[in-house]
């Protein structure tokens, strides 16, 4: 179920990649869907391949895959469609996102500071599902999987805002990225520390691992910052978006600190979280003072808008990411109940899809556009909704109803299995 350690191969589930129409750009409402889940998975692994990438335990095994990773022939694949791939998946927010009229520096400090106290004195939906599910163990970890998806390759996308010339706030944005990476200090990087809090957790800590887990919310939101980052006709909404980010981690991480204690005690090593509750109190500072206003006095009042965007953006993508991984810890949580429903939700109706394995299957995880009922017609199988719960066993006719969004995989058991896919009304 998880990834080996090796960087440069990704579960796509080329199957069903293949039924998204990718025509058609997502919209707004559509960021938990498997359309989704299939574009960002893509457009992560372009970005990645944009930086360096190296297995902990050397190349020995892994020459020809690093040398496919980045051979001229994928480069030339992204770099021809990837931006359609961007497009598709973040034009809607043009529309979404509406920010006319004229703006000052006061009204942009104003907006922000409203932002940021609204994300402080909110709770966070993700650590509220923890708290309240049958296993918090597990839910806690599914938080934390999604959290690797950047801290295991923290601050990559900033450090492409690194390069070229633009004054103080430059020297501003080097000096939190310099904290990033432990000041040099490969023990004291925040990825290493992240690194040491999945170790507590007996959890896998090479890049990826938990590849198969990653939700579609996190992975668009994590993907964004990428966004922003490779294009530098958006460097203003990137300052707009890193200020708002630095701003809430503190207190975000607060908030983290309490649900682990809760839920561990003293068994797991929550040092990443109190770094962050403390340096990014630091680097809330910087950002806003030294980048954000800084860049609004320096550039005036046409580069404001595209702050404020940034800050807007960044504030959605950061609910998205809460409720998406909100959703998937409840229903995870839940399977029972999702079985009842789906019993009862059975009738008739359309054909369903037929899908077919065997122990021997590769393993990927999946989601739907809409709701669907899974009945499993032959054998005996596991249906996998979490990283390090216990999966689920299904005989044959049961059934369970998986809502919109959720993300699952399904591992044979007996030599051959099958399931039926039904779409359903029901949630
Ligand atoms: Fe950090
Ligand atoms: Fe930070």
């Amino acid at each position: 179920m998880l990834h080996g350690p090796n960087p440069y191969r990704r579960m796509l589930m080329p199957d069903a990649v293949a039924e998204v129409e990718f025509h058609r750009p997502l919209a707004a409402g559509e960021v938990t869907s498997w359309r989704s889940l299939a574009a960002h998975r893509l457009l992560g692994t372009f970005y990645e391949a944009d930086t360096v990438l190296l297995p902990e335990q050397g190349l020995a095994d892994l020459r020809a895959d690093f040398d496919l990773f980045y051979s001229e022939e994928l480069r030339r694949l992204r770099e021809a469609s990837i931006s359609d791939l961007e497009r598709f998946a973040y034009s809607f927010l043009a529309t979404e996102v509406d920010i006319t009229g004229a703006w000052t520096i006061d009204a942009l400090d104003a907006y922000f500071q409203h932002a940021a106290t609204v994300s402080e004195q909110g709770e966070s939906a993700a650590l509220t599902a923890i708290a309240q599910a049958r296993r918090p163990e597990v839910a806690a970890d599914t938080y934390l999987v999604q959290l690797a998806l950047d801290g295991l390759t923290e601050a990559s996308a900033m450090s492409k805002n690194l390069g070229g010339a633009y004054g103080p706030e430059q020297s501003a944005l080097f000096k939190i990225f310099i904290d990033e990476f432990g000041y040099g200090v490969y023990e004291s990087k925040h990825t290493t520390i992240f690194a040491k809090m999945l170790r507590s957790r007996a959890m896998a800590t090479h890049v990826h691992a938990y590849w198969n887990f990653y939700l579609a919310g996190p992975l668009a939101t994590n993907n964004y910052y990428y966004y922003l980052s490779r294009d530098h006709a958006k460097f203003f909404r990137y300052a707009g978006a890193v200020t708002y980010a630095e701003r809430v981690f503190a207190p975000g991480f607060v908030k983290m600190i309490k649900t682990y204690q809760a839920v561990f005690g003293d068994d797991i090593d929550l040092h990443y979280c109190a770094e962050h509750a403390h340096i990014d109190e630091h680097h809330g500072r910087i950002t806003r003072e030294q980048v954000l206003l800084a860049l609004a006095e320096r550039h005036g009042a046409s580069v404001v808008p595209e702050l404020i965007r940034g800050i807007a953006e960044a504030e959605l993508f950061g609910r998205w990411f809460e409720d998406d991984t909100a959703a998937q810890i409840r229903w995870s949580d839940a399977i029972d109940r999702y079985r009842e429903r789906g019993a009862a939700a059975l009738s008739g109706g359309g054909e369903p899809r037929r899908v077919e394995l065997t122990p021997v299957s590769p393993f990927g995880t999946r989601s739907h556009d809409g709701a669907m009922i899974l009945v499993l017609t032959e054998g005996e199988a596991d249906l996998v909704t979490s990283a390090t719960g216990e999966p689920d066993r299904l005989g044959r006719g049961d059934a369970v109803l998986v809502p919109a969004g959720r993300t699952y995989g399904v591992r044979a058991i007996s030599p051959r299995c099958g399931y039926d896919l039904h779409p359903t009304t029901a949630e």
